[in-house]
């Protein structure tokens, strides 16, 4: 029996990673902010697959929060075979009119939290000569759609210099790089998606069945479905120029 830690394994894209590991017989700790829904979710979880599942009510922004849940990959007597990093949110506001407390603590969650758990996890699977990371990254890496982008960006080019670092060592790290998918995410930040056509939105459970196929193969990066892989390669390779042009803030209007 494998155990595997998701972190925001509540809400969409961490809860389909959750439910399908726990229907591949994977043990589970689970970790989010909101006790009574990780115990909702444990014990449906625990009810349909007959796994175990252990729950870390832990806030990622807040570093002794952060860090029990390091300690908790660091505990040699209850290995995790698999981290998925996934927790996260975004933020309606532009950077330079939105509060800097917010855009920190979306810092923390999508960044520090990354690195953290990262080093604790990578430490205790590269003991046991096994184990695999994901980081939950972004297409939206590649645009120049704001600390948001940025923030995914840096977790993709992390997760890179991190799997070079542990080749050789049984344990691969990939970094999971969406495009629209349907979860909580947009409603929470209050963001009008109306003008994403239907046709972009992704369902969570097929990313991740896309994603652990990826993981499988060692995959460093994982772009799941045709259409995101183009749109990842225009933003990658196209000029710079006119990448900031469509994925950019628009500037302010002035009257
Ligand atoms: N949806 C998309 O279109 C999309 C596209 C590309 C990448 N992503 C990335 O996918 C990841 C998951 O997002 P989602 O779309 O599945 O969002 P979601 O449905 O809103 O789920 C977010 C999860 O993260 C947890 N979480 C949020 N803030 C937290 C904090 N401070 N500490 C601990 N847990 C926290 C939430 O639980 P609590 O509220 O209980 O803490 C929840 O379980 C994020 O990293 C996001 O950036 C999403």
């Amino acid at each position: 029996m494998t155990t595997a830690l998701v972190t925001g394994g509540t809400s969409g894209i961490g809860l389909a990673f959750a439910r399908r590991f726990a229907a591949e017989g994977r043990d589970l700790v689970l970790v989010a902010r909101d006790r009574d829904r990780l115990a909702a979710v444990a014990g449906d979880l625990i009810d349909r697959h007959g796994v175990g599942v252990e729950v870390l009510v832990a806030d990622l922004s807040a570093r002794d929060q952060l860090q029990s849940v390091a300690d908790r990959l660091g505990d040699a007597s209850r290995p995790v075979d698999l981290l998925v990093n996934n927790a996260g949110f975004g933020l309606k506001r532009r950077f330079v009119e939105g509060e800097l407390a917010a855009e920190e603590q979306m810092f923390d969650v999508l960044c520090r939290a990354v690195l953290v758990l990262s080093h604790a996890g990578a430490q205790a699977m590269i003991r046991r000569g096994s184990g695999a990371i994901v980081n939950v990254s972004s297409v939206a890496g590649f645009t120049a759609g704001g600390s948001y982008a940025a923030a995914k960006a840096w977790v993709t080019t992390f997760t890179e210099g991190l799997a070079c670092e542990l080749r050789g060592t049984g344990v691969t790290a990939t970094a999971l790089c969406p495009g629209f998918v349907r979860t909580e995410m947009h409603q929470r930040a209050d963001m009008t998606m109306r003008s994403i056509p239907a046709r972009a939105w992704l369902d969570a459970d097929e990313l991740v069945a896309a994603a652990m196929a990826d993981v499988r193969r060692g995959r460093v990066i994982s772009v799941p479905t045709v259409r995101y892989k183009v749109a990842a390669l225009l933003a990658r390779k196209g000029p710079r120029a006119v990448v900031r042009r469509v994925t950019g803030s628009r500037p302010r209007s002035r009257h």
